[in-house]
């Protein structure tokens, strides 16, 4: 039986240290069997790290001619054109973070895969993450009650170029949409709306851009729909390193601690339980939802890029006018969307992910962004469990990440 076959675009970090890994997942289903990188030994170091045989392509066109699928893992700049072209090419895509540079953008890609019948998913990594997938799931259960603030922080000393990715300038280059808005606004707001279950119908946003030419420092403050407010405190250019979340609401506190989370219940001082990532159980990662979409037919898999999207436009439009903006989420049009038709034949059903799941997962909204966002989420969610995320927020990454 054939396997999907996937092309990676972009062959850097990411995807050195989300892509290909989790592309393990899914191997039953589905494997990278070309690569294109401008670079061209970029790609060919890749594949001697993972011992993979890709064809290494030197176009896009000549890798969309030999996959089913593609993973696009390109500096932002990229994300739109060249999701534009392989959905135009008929491929399904699994894009970075963020999926755009404006909302604008992002419906043209989404109304293009509807209209192609083609899953489009963008990797908003943190959704994946069981720790925050549990939380998520334990504050819909109501461990805090009424949240009443969301407070987020990310302070580091360095843009990725000197971290993450040594040498990628593009990272705070403006040609290349590079920007801490775009690398980790666009991580951290979104993963307050999501774990809130509620969408912020209000933002008041403040950049810097301090030592780059792209905002390094961003600070907004949320207005959600559920009533909790919300703080975002991020920075480039920190003397020191620090990071933390803190949720507030009526019957306690959650607090990130030691890579896990502390929960201090209403009026004590002291904490009654730790959470960490070995508390929930494993769920699917960004490709086991995208392959098992492909398989078994995808629903509004955009979802949390495009929300994301709406928010960090939503902070950049308010830091130019000074005011309150109120983010641009996706207006659908009357029909439903379209589904992608599942893969026929020749393809593996075992798919590690089953489609509520998966579903569930990527897409917490229906129809309308503000809608389904305020619902709740079926406790199953947590706990169907299929693999470990990429990219683990716990300890070492909450610590250093990129
Ligand atoms: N989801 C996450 O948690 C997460 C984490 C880190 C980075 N990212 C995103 O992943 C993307 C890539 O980041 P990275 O850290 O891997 O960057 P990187 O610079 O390490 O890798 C990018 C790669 O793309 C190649 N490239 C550049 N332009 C290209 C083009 N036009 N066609 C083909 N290849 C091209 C480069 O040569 C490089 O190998 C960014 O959009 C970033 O925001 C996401």
């Amino acid at each position: 039986m054939a396997k999907l076959k996937f092309g990676l675009i972009g062959c850097g970090a990411i995807a050195t240290r989300n892509h290909v890994p989790g592309m393990e997942k899914v191997k039953a289903n589905a494997s990278i069997t070309a690569m294109y990188d401008i670079v061209p030994e970029k790609a060919k170091e890749l594949a001697k790290k993972f011992g993979m045989k890709p064809k290494f392509c030197k176009s896009e066109q000549e890798l969309f001619d030999a996959v089913d699928a593609v993973i696009i893992a390109t500096p932002n700049s990229c994300h739109y054109p060249q999701t534009i072209r392989a959905l135009k090419a008929g491929k399904h895509v699994l894009v970075e973070k963020p999926m755009s540079y404006t909302p604008e953008q992002a419906d043209e890609m989404i109304d293009l895969a509807e209209k192609n019948g083609l899953i489009l998913q963008v990797n908003q990594s943190f959704r994946y993450i069981p720790l925050y997938v549990g939380l998520r799931q334990l504050i819909q259960d109501g461990l805090l009650g009424d949240v009443l603030t969301f407070r987020s922080q990310r302070a580091g000393m360095q843009a990725p170029n000197k971290g993450w990715s040594p040498g990628a300038d593009w990272f705070v280059d403006p040609k290349f949409e590079g920007s801490l808005v775009g690398d980790i606004a666009v991580h951290m707001a979104d993963l307050m709306q999501w774990m809130l279950n509620s969408p912020a119908k209000r933002v008041l946003g403040i950049t810097r851009t301090r030592e780059h030419k792209v905002e390094d420092n961003v600070n907004a403050l949320l207005d959600f729909e559920n009533g909790a407010t919300g703080f975002l405190e991020l920075s480039w250019t920190y003397p020191t390193s620090w990071w933390s979340i803190e949720i507030y609401g009526t019957k306690g506190s959650l607090k990130s601690i030691d890579g896990g989370f502390a929960f201090i219940p209403a009026g004590s001082t002291t904490a009654t339980k730790l959470y960490s990532a070995e508390s929930f159980p494993a769920h699917p990662n960004s490709q086991e939802v995208f392959v098992d979409s492909i398989l078994n037919g995808g629903n509004q898999n955009w979802m949390a890029g495009r929300q994301a999207i709406a928010l960090v436009t939503a902070i950049r439009d308010s830091n130019a006018s000074g005011k309150g903006e109120v983010p641009r989420n996706r207006v659908e049009k009357k029909a439903a969307p379209k589904k992608a038709a599942p893969k026929k034949a020749a393809v593996k059903k075992a798919a590690p992910a089953k489609k509520t799941v998966a579903k569930k997962a990527a897409a917490p909204a229906k129809k309308t962004v503000a809608k389904k966002a305020a619902a709740p989420v079926k406790k199953a969610v947590a706990k169907k469990a299929a693999a470990p995320a990429k990219k683990a927020p716990a300890k070492k990454t909450a610590a250093k990440k990129k």
